[in-house]
């Protein structure tokens, strides 16, 4: 066995499509590739890292579902000799992570709040906030990048945060530190979770007055957690309308696009990622330095990184980025103009 993959799990549709890209991309490589699933658990990943080791490979491409919890895993491959490349998340507090292949997260976050900025009227419009599993690096990053953009416009008035006393106590803090970011996403996490997005939605939805509702502006992480944070809000009557943010350009968040349930998603190219870790496995393959275009700094190290764009897909041009790109199948929805 050449490459082992290692993605987080199966029961989030991005982690499928990743699956689907490296399936697709590897149809023709004459490197033997095994793909494992972690179903959320380090455990899992720990063990599905030592079959692969077992098995011979010479390059680990690996995706944590806990950034830390991971590192026993890269320490593991790095031991035998294993190059480690990162994927879409940081493995973090380690040297044992050789590259990194990963969208812009900081920009993701930004695009999302910049949404909500360019949505949003006059003074004191109702923010709520959510973020992502506090054990992925990329929580942290994408509640930065949304961070940078939304915090002035916190501090002017132009947004009232709802839903967090730790944002509220730091909302005239242009830069936060990681520590203070931690303490908001502690109140604000999905976990990414589904479900417990919609619980926590409820549960802000239960606290809040009716005067903290009415055009409400929400900036959740991602797509999953997007639809079940806004079928809590628009179950609530005394919401009359709210914008809401995605990411992923999952499929059924496209058709909530599509259907006014779901304001914007951040469309991240699975294609390219998988492309840039393949060619990136491929030169470690052959001896050769792989093309790197920045650097992570993961708590212990700078990692080497290769970093690709995102784009912010609404009503206006989601056929234009997502079946005329050849990304999606006009037929996969309905009502698609
Ligand atoms: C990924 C997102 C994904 C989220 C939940 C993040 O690390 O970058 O694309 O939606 O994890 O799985």
């Amino acid at each position: 066995m050449d490459v082992g993959i290692v993605l987080p799990t199966k029961d989030e549709p991005r982690w499928v499509q990743d699956e689907t890209r490296f399936k697709e991309a590897l149809k023709d490589t004459d490197y033997s590739v095994e793909i494992l699933f972690s179903q959320g658990s380090s455990a899992k990943e720990k063990e599905n890292v030592d079959a692969l080791i077992a098995k011979g490979i010479k390059v680990l491409i690996i995706c944590p579902h806990d950034g830390n919890a991971a590192a026993a895993a890269a320490e593991a491959a790095k031991k035998e000799g294993i190059k480690v490349i990162s994927y879409d998340r940081l493995i973090t507090n380690t040297d044992a992570v050789d590259y990194y292949v990963t969208f812009d997260s900081i920009a993701v976050g930004e695009a999302q709040a910049q949404y909500l900025v360019d949505k949003a009227k006059g003074k004191g419009n109702p923010l709520y906030l959510y973020a992502g599993a506090a054990s992925d690096n990329n929580a942290f990053l994408f509640f930065e990048g949304a961070w940078n953009v939304l915090q002035p416009k916190i501090a002017d008035g132009t947004f009232v945060i709802k839903n967090s006393s730790e944002a509220v106590a730091l909302q005239n803090k242009p830069k936060l530190t990681r520590d203070e970011m931690a303490r908001i996403i502690g109140q604000i996490t999905t976990n990414w979770d589904f479900n417990e997005a919609k619980r926590r939605a409820e549960d802000n939805l239960t606290a809040a007055k009716k005067e903290d509702k009415g055009n409400v502006f929400i900036l959740a992480p991602n797509d999953g957690t997007a639809r079940a944070i806004a079928d809590a809000f628009a179950a609530d009557k005394d919401v009359t309308s709210y914008v809401v943010t995605g990411q992923d350009a999952e499929k059924a968040s496209v058709q909530y696009i599509i259907d006014g349930k779901q304001s914007m998603t951040v469309f991240k190219d699975v294609r390219t990622l998988v492309k840039d870790a393949i060619a990136m496995a491929k030169d470690l393959l052959q001896g050769k330095e792989p093309e790197t275009t920045g650097t992570y700094n993961n708590g212990k190290i700078d990692v080497k990184a290769k970093q690709t764009e995102v784009i912010v897909v609404d009503k206006n041009n989601v056929k234009e980025a997502l079946i005329d790109s050849g990304y999606y199948n006009a037929s996969d929805f309905t009502g698609i103009q």
